[in-house]
């Protein structure tokens, strides 16, 4: 007879770092069942243990289990680890700002977690998360697929969430996507927008063309300044970052394959080398593949390399 008890190993998601990000993005992870076991650490004792309490507290009502705590053992045997320690952004700052300080925390975390967790998927959501990610992989010398960041999957989803309250359509209707870096330099591609394949200019509403040019230049200035005005209002965001990495877990814990913005080194797409910066990317299991040449026009192609050309400049500050 077989055992009730199932043999299936369980997949287990560490959370590095216990701040208002990784607090949430534990909670989103739990609550939606995104892996068996999540695993919350930080160094600061107090703050995670009660944070790791709290979400425990609520067991009887998810689907995962959650642990944790300061020891970097409780991190051992993860798939993925999703990294949001680090100086957060003050009102004021940009992402950019943050990079000097956050190297230095993201380069002394790499060699641990991967010395705990061989073989996971590393991501890096602590900002400026395309600069860290090229840190990240540089540091621990893995496969360039298993370490990146999240670059514009949330950004992404703002777009998207915009653009389905102006068109009155659901959000997965729309097939849009924020390329470059998760920050200032960011933009939507626009040329191939589109509403269940009606292109994004061509999308009505009462037989009115909705998506003007300036309508589109407002949605996408509020995507990439959203975080600006939600860090003015309540200090930090934490609900969209921690929905963006319970996602991610799932789509990589799981076998569909599906086609996200995603910030990994890039070599040679769009004239754009050996920087981190979002494009779509096929997720499988195995990490992330190749990035997808999403066709860009002119002004796009000029912006995507003015994007990746301040990432150099970022990358080489730190350098020094
Ligand atoms: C944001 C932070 C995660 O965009 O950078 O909300």
């Amino acid at each position: 007879m077989n055992s009730p008890v199932s043999s299936r190993r369980p997949s287990k998601v560490s959370i590095v770092g216990a701040g208002s990000v990784g607090s949430s993005m534990a909670y989103a992870c739990l609550i939606r069942g995104s892996a068996d076991v999540v695993a919350l650490y930080d160094i600061a004792k107090d703050k995670v243990e009660a944070e790791v309490a709290d979400l425990a507290h609520g067991s009887e009502f998810v689907p995962s289990k959650v642990m944790g705590g300061a020891d970097v053992n409780d991190t051992a045997g993860s798939d993925i680890v999703i990294i949001t320690a680090g100086a957060r952004q003050r009102p004021g700052q940009s992402r950019l700002d943050l990079a000097g300080v956050n190297a230095g925390i993201v380069s002394s975390l790499m060699p641990q977690l991967v010395e705990q967790s061989p073989s996971a998927i590393f991501i890096i959501v602590t900002n400026p998360c395309d600069v860290l990610a090229v840190v990240a992989q540089q540091v621990s010398g893995l496969p360039e697929h298993r370490v990146f960041s999240s670059g514009t999957l949330l950004d992404t989803s703002r777009l998207r969430y915009l653009i389905s309250q102006w068109a009155n359509v659901a959000t997965p209707h729309v097939h849009a996507a924020i390329v470059g870096e998760h920050g200032d330099s960011e933009f939507p591609v626009w040329s191939t927008a589109n509403i269940s394949g009606v292109p994004i200019r061509d999308w009505t509403v009462d037989g009115d063309r909705v998506f003007t040019d300036e309508v589109l230049a407002d949605l996408g200035r509020e995507a990439a300044m959203a975080a600006y005005k939600i860090i003015d209002g309540k200090g930090a965001t934490n609900y969209g970052i921690g929905l963006t990495g319970a996602r991610l877990t799932e789509v990589l814990l799981s076998a569909t394959r599906s086609v996200l913005p995603l910030s990994g080194i890039v070599h040679g797409v769009h004239g754009v080398d050996g920087v981190a910066l979002s494009l779509p990317r096929l997720v499988s299991g195995e990490g992330i593949g190749a990035a997808v040449p999403i066709p860009l026009d002119a002004t796009e192609l000029e912006k995507f390399q003015a994007s990746a050309e301040q990432l150099h400049e970022t990358l080489s500050s730190i350098a020094k």
